[in-house]
């Protein structure tokens, strides 16, 4: 393992710590969420799950966490998950594994959303990771030209489907000045499934794992 594999691990088993018996919980999915996974697989509190992927869904329950869909659950105490960027004001890139349009239906029913990342997803600014779109396979050179209107000099298709079986493609922006602007734009392009944009007005509070511990960062609205 790496440093940086180490401090992946260490922020994903703390991030548990904020689950407790009797929630409700949304499992994100990636190389770090997985730690808390595994953690909770471990502790295994009295708790119901539900999960962004299929990959998070089949580990959870190997775990012998009990998972069910989103619409059983209905709502959320909790939903945790990775962040490929996450900037000042706490919004996030995300879908660097394909995950991100059940990721922000799973972050949308859980009243606090906390992120979980090591910190070299921590940015000045959205951007330098590209921006991660979900298309359906109808039209995509249309919505691709969308959104290179909307300012994108880069669209790059990946080779793989997501799990709900669309196109998911890495659209560069360069610095994005203001990403909950974009955000609301590329939500406007038809065939566009959802985007990697989360705002910060999502974050509860991210869990940044540095080489030498652990820190939270937490989202005050007051502040
Ligand atoms: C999945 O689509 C993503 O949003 C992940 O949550 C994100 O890429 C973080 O993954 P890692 O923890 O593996 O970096």
């Amino acid at each position: 393992m790496t440093p940086h594999d180490v401090a992946k691990e260490r922020a994903g088993r703390l991030a548990a710590s904020h689950v407790t018996d009797g929630m409700r919980v949304g499992l994100g999915t990636g190389s770090t969420v997985h730690w808390t996974i595994v953690e909770l697989g471990e502790r295994r509190p009295d708790i119901v799950c539900t999960a962004t992927s299929v990959q998070t869904h089949d580990l959870a329950l190997s775990l012998g966490l009990e998972v069910v869909s989103p619409d059983e659950v209905g709502h959320l105490d909790i939903t945790i998950d990775g962040a490929d960027e996450v900037d000042p004001a706490f919004n996030l890139t995300k879908g660097g594994g394909n995950a991100h349009t059940r990721e922000k239906i799973v972050a949308a029913m859980a009243d606090r959303f906390v992120v979980v990342v090591d910190e070299s997803k921590l940015v000045e600014q959205l951007g330098p990771f590209g921006t991660p779109i979900e298309v359906l396979d109808f039209a995509p050179g249309v919505v691709s030209a969308a959104v290179r209107s909307l300012g994108a000099t880069e669209v790059v298709t990946r080779p793989v489907r997501t799990d709900n079986g669309n196109l998911v493609m890495l659209a560069h922006f360069g610095t994005i000045a203001d990403p909950v602007e974009l955000g609301a734009r590329l939500s406007e392009v038809p065939g566009l499934v959802e985007h990697g944009i989360f705002p910060g007005s999502m974050v509860d509070r991210v869990v940044v794992a540095g080489l030498d511990g652990v820190r939270e960062l937490v989202n005050d609205p007051r502040a």
